[in-house]
């Protein structure tokens, strides 16, 4: 591994949507909505307001705690499935809003576990050693792909973006081991079918293909076991015993998929760090957001698990010593 944390950087938009909202929208109810997800509120952003722009605001934050300027970056690299446009992608946007130099910029599109597929990306990228520093923002809109019809998506999504600064420079938190997996059979049970180049949407005969469709039962269990397994994996190749784990950093898509993951691991909860409540599932910027949030806790040597599961079905975990 050749890949040091510098900085992070996080944005959430000020407008919430809380679960008795959602009363006056859908068929449902706070009770329902708590017990079921452990979700309360979500981030939402504003008509207008793209992936880019949330990824701009987390990229400032986290460039300015590296001390570093745009034009320092080597290439930016922009984990998302929601892009501003679908082309050009979401870091070319994200690209002019920083100014810079004239560096690579492309997405990585690995859904909700897009931060561990965009980790292990830069890290290839840091290793070939052509680039030393390199700017990674984790962000989604995701509500602009939710009907808020449909009670089985609406209730779980919110917007965010979590940025950092990561270079092949000695010195800060280091990557210590990743893992990625993945299982392209079960495409159907989370996916937005409208939109793309098999289903352009003008081809589409009903609007409901343009939102995510989701059978939720179903991908709960393949994430209980993409999460384990993702913990199991990165464990063992960053040589670490389970107990050895400080904080765990799982992906927020539910409450009780945390508490699954906490409980295979044995951990106590107050060394989960769990932002749900307040922010729903944000896809890719769910653990550095959650990461730069907890990160006035960590003591230099603490040992940090994050796993990752999203559509496609994707799912990874990353191991990261602090400094
Ligand atoms: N409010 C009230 N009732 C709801 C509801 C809502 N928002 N959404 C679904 N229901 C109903 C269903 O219609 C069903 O009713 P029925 O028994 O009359 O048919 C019942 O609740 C149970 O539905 P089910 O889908 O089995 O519930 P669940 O316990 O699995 O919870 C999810 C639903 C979506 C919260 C849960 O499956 C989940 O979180 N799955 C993972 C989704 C996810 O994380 N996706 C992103 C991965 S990165």
């Amino acid at each position: 591994m050749s890949l040091y944390i510098k900085s992070v950087g996080h944005y959430t938009p000020p407008r919430r949507l809380s679960n008795k909202d959602l009363e006056s929208m859908v068929d449902t109810n706070d009770e329902w909505i708590t017990s079921r997800t452990g979700i309360r509120e979500r981030a939402i952003a504003d008509k207008g307001v793209g992936t880019a722009d949330m990824a701009y605001h987390a990229s400032v934050q986290a460039l300015e705690e590296a001390g570093m300027d745009a034009k320092e970056m080597d290439g930016i690299v922009c984990a998302t499935c929601t892009p501003d446009m679908t082309m050009p992608g979401a870091s070319s946007h994200l690209q002019r809003k920083l100014g810079g130099a004239e560096v690579a910029a492309f997405d990585v599109n690995a859904a909700c576990s897009g931060f561990i597929y965009g980790l292990d990306v830069v890290d290839g990228m840091l290793a070939s050693g052509r680039y030393e520093n390199i700017l990674l923002a984790c962000a989604d809109k995701f509500t602009s792909t939710i009907n808020y019809n449909d009670r089985g998506t609406c209730i779980l999504f919110g917007d965010g973006a979590g940025s950092l600064v990561l270079s092949s420079k000695p010195g800060g938190p280091k990557l210590s081991a990743l893992y990625t997996g993945g299982n392209g059979q079960l495409t159907n049970l989370l996916h937005r079918p409208g939109g793309g180049s098999l289903l352009p949407f003008d081809e589409c005969e009903d609007k409901d293909e343009l939102y995510v469709q989701m059978i939720g039962n179903q991908v709960f269990k393949h994430a209980v076991r993409g999460m384990g397994l993702s913990a199991t994996e990165t464990l063992k190749r960053a040589g670490w015993d389970k107990s050895e784990v400080d904080w765990l950093i799982p992906h927020q898509a539910n409450r009780r998929l945390i508490d699954a993951a906490m409980d295979r691991l044995g951990l106590a909860p107050e060394r989960v760090v769990v932002n749900i409540e307040k922010y729903g599932n944000m896809s890719a910027a769910s653990i550095p957001v959650a990461l730069n949030e907890a990160k006035g806790q960590f003591k230099p040597g603490d040992k940090i698990l994050c796993v990752a599961f999203g559509s496609g079905f994707t799912w990874g975990g990353a191991a990261i010593e602090w400094a």
